[in-house]
């Protein structure tokens, strides 16, 4: 499926610590009108009756230079982008970067909510606790030969008033890359996580060409990723407005289909809530979705096609997939710059049969095109391993290493 068009998910449904995900809007809904369908509310039982091997992906039309260092990784998230850390049950250890370095990832992601640990008035210091404590995970990712993104995530204030968070965005990225000039090139910086909101592209450009520059001043090689407008959206790469610096790198996100990747998940809205679904659709029974799906127009035409669309076809199936990779061709051949793929996943909530095909489904066409990639993550719902047992979860496990 191809978003040409996009719709934001009203706020008030959403819980305020999570991100919000873009949604396809629609012209002329179909209800679903499965001849008898059911209501199936997560059972476990529910898996895939067609295979994505059924559907012959596409030939590669542009593919991105890579870049090194950042091409298969996990993120460490719920940590340190928690308003405290441990907040959110996880804390990150050591395990966390032995493992994905015995896993053979290049890099990891770290999320970190500068926001929460900054002073709200100039000069807007940051706490040196925080700074300490990425410290050590740049020493641990060090230490186990990673590569590491510092992540500026879950700034909400500024998605939500732009103009007057600005120049605290700039101070904070100021004093990070005088903190870190000295820091090897395993060491990146990615400005903004997931524009959204009142974070336009419009305000968004301006923005990010002012962090940069403070970046520049200090750190004139780093790598710095970039991300689009409208929680990195692909289909938004074509608005970033960025200098020619080679050492930049736009970045989007993947959960396409987000009715499948976010099935049930609460943070979501309540069109969000059917289950299950699974990958890639038709399901062996159709499913009606909650009531809040039958009243949005693009949830029933996408049900419509889930429940009854052949597996080439399905708005579940693999032409998702490969459409939303056709749009980051379409943005590499035309600005002939390199991307990187900073998060993507599916929850607990999919049947792993259903994680397992989408995750590895997703990784080939990503390695088949050199764009990076990093998990999305290490706990929560989209748990990908447990530290604690030393073990990734199977079916991610699968998708992601065989
Ligand atoms: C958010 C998480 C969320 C994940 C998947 C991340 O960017 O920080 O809270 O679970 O995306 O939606």
């Amino acid at each position: 499926m191809r978003f040409l068009h996009l719709a934001f998910v009203p706020a008030c449904l959403i819980a305020a610590c999570v991100a919000r995900r873009p949604v396809p809007s629609s012209t002329g809904s179909t209800p679903v009108a499965a001849a008898e369908p059911v209501r199936n509310d997560g059972s476990p039982q529910a898996v895939a009756v067609h295979d994505v091997s059924e559907v012959t992906p596409p030939p590669v039309g542009a593919a991105s230079e890579p870049v090194p260092g950042f091409m298969r990784g996990i993120n460490l998230g719920n940590a340190l982008d928690a308003p405290v850390e441990g907040a959110w049950g996880v804390k990150l250890e050591k395990a966390h970067f032995a493992m994905a370095k015995a896993a053979g990832l290049d890099h990891v992601r770290l999320p970190a909510r500068f926001s929460a640990h900054a002073d709200k008035k100039a000069p807007y210091l940051i706490e040196s606790d925080f700074f300490d404590r990425i410290d050590w995970a740049i020493e641990q990712a060090k230490d186990n030969g990673l590569s590491l993104i510092i992540d500026l995530h879950h700034y909400e204030e500024l998605m939500k008033k732009p103009s007057e968070h600005a120049d605290r965005l700039v101070a904070m990225w100021k004093q990070i890359a005088e903190h870190y000039k000295s820091a090897p090139p395993s060491v990146a910086f990615e400005l903004i996580n997931e524009p959204c909101d009142q974070l336009t592209s419009d305000l968004l450009n301006p923005i990010t060409q002012r962090a940069l520059a403070a970046v520049r001043a200090t750190n004139p090689t780093r790598t710095v990723f970039v991300d689009s407008f409208f929680w990195a959206n692909a289909e938004r790469l074509k608005e970033l407005e960025l200098p020619q610096d080679p050492n930049l790198v736009p970045s989007f996100h993947n959960y396409q289909p987000i009715l499948f990747t976010h099935q049930g998940m609460p943070f979501m809205a309540p069109e969000f809530q059917t289950r299950p679904v699974v990958f890639p659709g038709p399901p062996a029974t159709p499913v009606t979705p909650v009531a809040a799906g039958l009243k949005t127009d693009w949830v029933n035409t996408w049900f419509t096609s889930y429940n009854s669309a052949p597996v080439t076809e399905n708005s579940n199936g693999p032409k998702a997939v490969f459409d939303y990779f056709q749009i980051v061709e379409d943005y590499v051949k035309t600005t002939k710059r390199r991307v990187y793929m900073g998060e993507w996943g599916v929850s607990v909530n999919a049947d792993p049969k259903s994680r397992e095909s989408w995750i590895r489904l997703v990784r080939k066409e990503a390695e088949k095109r050199h764009i990076g990639w990093a998990i999305w993550d290490d706990g929560g719902a989209f748990k990908a391993m447990d530290v604690k047992q030393g073990t990734w979860v199977a079916p991610i496990e699968a998708g992601l290493f065989h």
